[in-house]
């Protein structure tokens, strides 16, 4: 079963990128496609942009999509297996996941990490409960360790906005946050960018090393000005430590990205998935400013999704 969770291979994301494209030149072109066909989107957690923009790419696809908050409107759902659930779980996943399969005909589900227990996160527990007993096809829309939609709304950018001539410098720099924030966003787009064959600089403070699981081909420069260097993309993002899991271990502010930090790239583009706390992670100037994709971007996540919906719906 084509399920869409992480980066694949190559040739698939060429391909998936390629049909993105097509979808933003004609929105409409294979609007017949999903036609009696429906999507529920489980959302466990907030969201703006992968809630509207999944729902907008089904529509472009003749398809029905109903969203589902689950974490505010749904039953409160038990995930572990052979519990006495006499507490505050109502509803068993084998039982939500099951008939929410009978359904739709794809399911989409964000389901972010504990950031507390490791294992679980590291496992996409959550994620893959839904995988197993829905018995359909599943596409991420975030979960504990990846963002593969966003990842490839940002390939589809990068590709955009790339010369012709030379292989991009791309930098994937940390931002502060005041909040402990999950890994999925950076793991993804090292993950995309390495397969992509991007050559790929990722900087931080120490102690923000990622799963070099998802950062196994990239330079990993702790020096944010060397970094920086020649830079033809910066992606903007906070994530908190991993190997002291969830934690904040630094609120260096002199990491927030300025005009300043841009001296020696002079070309570079600045990307970032949003919600961006401004002046915080992102200064106004960068992402009000003529370098800023961050607009795009968002605007690309449509085709995305588009072009993955519509790639699980001709393997069906
Ligand atoms: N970038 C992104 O996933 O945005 P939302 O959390 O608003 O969906």
């Amino acid at each position: 079963m084509m399920h869409f969770t992480k980066f694949e291979d190559k040739a698939t994301a060429e391909k998936l990128i390629q049909k993105a494209l097509d979808y933003k030149r004609d929105p409409w072109i294979d609007q017949a496609k999903g036609q009696r066909k429906r999507i529920g989107c489980i959302f466990l957690n907030p969201s703006l942009r992968t809630r509207a923009s999944t729902q907008i790419a089904a529509q472009q696809l003749g398809m029905e999509a109903i969203v589902m908050n689950m974490d505010k409107e749904g039953w409160a759902l038990e995930m572990r297996e052979g519990v006495t659930m006499n507490k505050g779980t109502v509803e068993h996943i084998r039982d939500a996941a099951g008939v929410l399969g009978s359904y739709f005909d794809i399911l989409a589900i964000r389901a972010f990490p504990s950031l507390t227990n490791k294992q679980e996160d590291l496992e996409d527990f959550v994620f893959n409960q839904f995988i197993k007993y829905s018995g359909i096809p599943v596409i991420s829309l975030e979960s504990a360790i990846r963002h593969p939609l966003q990842s490839l709304a940002d390939m589809v950018t990068i590709h955009e906005n790339r010369g012709i001539d030379k292989k991009p410098k791309v930098v994937l720099t940390w931002a502060p946050h005041i909040k402990a924030i999950p890994h999925a966003v950076a793991n993804s787009f090292a993950e995309w960018a390495i397969g992509c064959g991007h050559d790929l600089t990722i900087t931080h403070p120490y102690g923000y090393e990622l799963d070099e699981n998802f950062t196994k081909g990239a330079n990993i420069v702790l020096d944010q000005k060397e970094a920086l260097a020649g830079a033809d993309f910066v992606y903007v993002k906070n994530w908190s430590g991993f190997n002291d899991y969830g934690k904040i271990l630094n609120t260096d502010s002199s990491w927030m990205l300025t005009e300043k930090h841009l001296k020696h790239a002079k070309n570079a583009k600045i990307m970032h998935c949003l919600p961006v706390r401004r002046n915080l992670e992102l200064s106004d100037e960068m992402l009000d400013g003529p370098r800023s994709l961050v607009m795009q971007q968002a605007h690309n996540r449509i085709f995305a999704a588009q072009s993955v919906i519509s790639h699980i719906l001709d393997q069906k």
